[in-house]
């Protein structure tokens, strides 16, 4: 049986009177890319904030490597290898995207503050940086500047900065947001590249359903905060509940999206 990297027991946060996250219990596999969709609303972004250390559940447990870490805060999960990227561009745009990726490389070790004394050290910040960069295919484009890179390859940088941090699980909040269609491809391969490569654990959430069902191993549809259903993307397709609860209605043509089916 595969391990389990993380896994959510009865996590659930309320925002005054509206539960956005009802009691959600998952399972994440070691190695694995699993998704969470859902309609707007459903508390996905939130769910991954209680996952990060951005919120706090109003109850429940969550479980990092046999570790309970309901409690540590975003920046030592961060040091225990969860990193995350947000919907919201998050980078410098007047730094070259080398400088960018390194600064986060520098940022996550808790000893940088020695760095400078320390030649080796900052070489091998450089090196995580570029090796980064190389990932995931912006070798070549180190000295631009972030800000006058195309929409793409800036979520191709949002990337590189959180792989930059050396982390075992990555949690990317709809990464092809604001992507051309024609976009969305590379950086999807991109993201698979990521895995493999780093052999890494990915959680995606994604609005984009061809994309959700070619990539995934595991898919948690989450609906009004809670869980609706879970499965392979056969079995998410294949689920009446999930269908006519709101696939149907929100995604439209429901073949279609089965017929992405099939790596
Ligand atoms: N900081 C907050 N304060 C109050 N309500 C929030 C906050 N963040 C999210 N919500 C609410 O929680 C619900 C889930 O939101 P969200 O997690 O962003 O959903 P999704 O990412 O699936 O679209 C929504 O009703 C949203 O308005
Ligand atoms: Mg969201």
């Amino acid at each position: 049986m595969a391990e389990i990297i993380l896994e959510a027991k009865s996590l659930r946060k309320e925002f005054g009177g509206l539960v956005a996250v009802d009691d959600v219990s998952l399972q994440v596999k070691s190695g694995s890319l699993h998704s969470i969709i859902g309609p707007n609303g459903a508390g996905k972004t939130t769910f991954f904030n209680l996952l990060s250390g951005n919120l706090r559940p109003t109850r429940g447990r969550l479980i990092y490597e046999g570790r309970d870490i309901t409690n540590m805060p975003l920046y030592r999960r961060a040091h225990f290898g969860i990193g995350r990227s947000f919907q919201i561009t998050n980078v410098f745009s007047n730094m070259s995207v080398f400088e960018n990726v390194r600064l986060a490389a520098q940022a996550i070790d808790s000893r940088s503050m020695v760095m400078f004394t320390h030649y080796l050290r900052f070489t091998s910040y450089q090196i995580k940086a570029l090796e980064a960069i190389e990932t995931v295919g912006l070798s070549g484009m180190e000295n631009v500047p972030a800000g006058a890179l195309p929409h793409g390859d800036k979520r191709k940088l949002e990337l590189a900065i959180i792989l930059a941090t050396d982390p075992k699980l990555l949690l990317l909040d709809e990464p092809t947001a604001g992507m051309a269609t024609e976009q969305v491809p590379e950086i999807i391969a991109t993201i698979d590249n990521v895995r493999k490569v780093g052999d890494k654990t990915v959680m995606l959430v994604e609005h984009n359903m061809s994309v959700v069902m070619s990539i995934s191993d595991t898919i948690t549809v989450m609906n009004h905060g809670a869980l609706l259903a879970e499965g392979t993307p056969e079995e998410i397709a294949g689920n009446t509940a999930v269908q006519s609860a709101y696939l149907g209605e929100l995604y439209g043509d429901f073949e279609d999206m089965s017929s992405s089916i099939g790596r």
